[in-house]
């Protein structure tokens, strides 16, 4: 295509937009899994006002833009607060892939600095998100895929014979996305914390009611350690908390 010698008009760009877009998949009927949440046209239109609204600020700077500080706080403090972890921090990403590059990049910059490991090493069950290969990619970090169980979801025991001494995180998701099962966290939260390194939950899709759901409900001093190292990703933002605190 080469670039047009002349402008477009906006009556013409906004009829070629909207010629475009209406031979998108039909993304109103609910089933367009994991690419669009639509919650009716009345909750659309608050989201169309809120984005238009502040719609040039920019989040780099927080200073100039404390609108975006105070907004990103509470959204994060919210969240904590429906995970039932108060005290944990986070950020607000771009979405699930940017949750966990950071999750990855977290675990590699905690480990070389507290345990000095120089060539880190995540292990992941098979299902999980292509996000972690990336993150592995871009952070020159050592992937293990793992195999599931019969019920599709994580091998904990083939996880634990995955870990090797440069191995600085483990992640389960809740749910995957190949099957829409839930692995099992409590189990991987634990082993992260028997080992002493940490653990991350992919809750990308469905999110902070499987999160509601799975971390808080474990119990006792393993499972006490291992909320204490885990981050957990959520769409509407990132949890984390590495390392004792
Ligand atoms: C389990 C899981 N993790 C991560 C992602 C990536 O999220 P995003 O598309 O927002 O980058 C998805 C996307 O569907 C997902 O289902």
């Amino acid at each position: 295509m080469q670039f047009p010698e002349k402008g477009t008009s906006r009556e013409e760009l906004t009829s070629r937009l909207n010629d475009a877009v209406s031979r998108d998949a039909d993304w109103r009927g609910g089933k367009i899994f994991s690419l669009v949440y639509f919650a009716g046209d009345d909750v659309a239109d608050v989201l169309k006002e809120a984005y238009t609204t502040a719609f040039y600020s920019n989040g780099l700077g927080p200073g100039a833009f404390k609108s975006l500080k105070k907004f990103e706080s509470e959204v994060i403090s919210m969240t904590a607060d429906l995970l039932n972890h108060p005290d944990a921090a986070g950020n607000m990403t771009s979405g699930g892939t940017e949750s966990i590059l950071m999750a990855v990049k977290t675990a590699r910059d905690w480990a070389r600095a507290e345990k000095g490991i120089a060539h880190p090493q995540i292990v992941v069950p098979v299902t999980a998100h292509p996000a972690f290969d990336k993150a592995a990619h871009y952070l020159d970090v050592d992937i293990v895929h793992t195999p599931l169980r019969d019920d599709f979801r994580a091998d904990v025991d083939t996880m634990r014979r995955a870990i090797t001494e440069n191995t600085v995180l483990l992640a389960g998701s809740a749910p995957c996305y190949p099957f829409g099962v839930i692995d099992p966290i409590e189990e991987i939260a634990a082993l992260a914390a028997e080992r002493g390194i940490l653990c991350h939950v992919d809750a990308c899709p469905t999110a902070i009611y499987a999160g509601t759901s799975s971390s808080p409900s474990a119990t006792g001093p393993a499972a006490s350690t291992a909320r204490r190292r885990s981050q957990v990703a959520v769409p509407e933002g990132r949890l984390r908390r590495p390392g004792p605190s």
